[in-house]
């Protein structure tokens, strides 16, 4: 007798938009590896992010300018072959899309073709208004990313809120208008008064995912290694820490060692 293959409902661009128009909360986390991925997306995650944040919390960067689009297409693909579920978007690294359209272009196509995601994430507004078009004229799903975009961190020179002068925030606003004019999906929105992010969800009908953005949005995103409690020196204001694995990783591991050294590990039944 065969076992029945377990049927999954892929979650896609498209449904993302509906579940905002029904008013349902949208789930999405980093991954940035299989086996992490694989729980990710047997946990329900709506959307899977591999994320440039990979350059923090996996490489031992300071900030997320140093990777690169071959290690992003690296961990993107290890994500990729857990998935049964999750969409799955890929951050477009920085160096990779700025300097002009074709090239971003030719980053986006590595991205879909060599990592197999659904979607390509992008930060930035009208500045970046010709790659995102000739992105989505190839056919690849782009989610914006406005607010606080750490690939600009030399240029705000601070992780602080962003847009709480009028001037910035008018401009988030049309920024998040304009990425829904060109046929973005979705828009992170990163660390930004909670007031304005729900405005500017408001404003728009593809789904806004905050990160330190308040709950007046459509969804929410959290780096995996800080939400599982995995870091100990990183913790801002909308950080929920959900495990603290620090802790109980360590636990473990001593325990492993002292196992090891008073000759406790490996007893009669895990050997052979
Ligand atoms: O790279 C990343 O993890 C991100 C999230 C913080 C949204 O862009």
């Amino acid at each position: 007798m065969s076992v029945a293959k377990k049927e999954y409902k892929r979650i896609t661009t498209k449904t993302l938009v509906d579940m905002k128009s029904r008013g349902e909360k949208i789930s999405m986390l980093t991954a940035y590896d299989f086996t992490m991925a694989q729980i990710v997306d047997g946990a329900g995650i709506d959307v899977i992010l591999v994320g440039d944040s990979a350059s923090n919390v996996m490489a031992g960067h300071e900030t997320t300018l140093p990777i690169t689009l071959d290690q992003m297409i690296y961990h993107a693909a290890s994500v990729v072959r857990a998935i049964n579920r999750s969409l799955v978007v890929v951050d477009l690294p920085f160096g990779s899309y700025q300097s002009d359209a074709k090239e971003a272009l030719r980053s986006a196509i590595r991205i879909m073709k060599e990592s197999g995601g659904h979607a390509v994430k992008m930060e930035g507004g009208k500045e970046i208004k010709e790659s995102i078009k000739r992105i989505l004229n190839a056919g690849i799903p782009v989610m914006g990313h406005l607010g606080l975009t750490p690939q600009s961190i030399y240029k705000f020179g601070t992780y602080t809120v962003r847009a709480k002068e009028d001037a910035e925030a008018q401009q988030l606003k049309e920024d998040a208008l304009l990425l829904e004019k060109l046929g973005c999906f979705a828009i992170v929105l990163e660390k930004v008064p909670a007031k304005l992010a729900e405005e500017v969800a408001q404003s728009v009908t593809i789904p806004i995912i905050g990160i330190g953005a308040g709950g007046g949005v459509d969804g929410q995103v959290l780096v995996i290694h800080d939400m599982l409690g995995m870091n100990t020196e990183f913790s801002p204001r909308f950080l929920r820490r959900y495990l603290d694995l620090h802790t109980q990783m360590t636990q473990a591991l001593q325990q492993y060692s002292n196992d090891i050294k008073s000759g406790n590990f490996p007893n009669e039944n895990e050997q052979y």
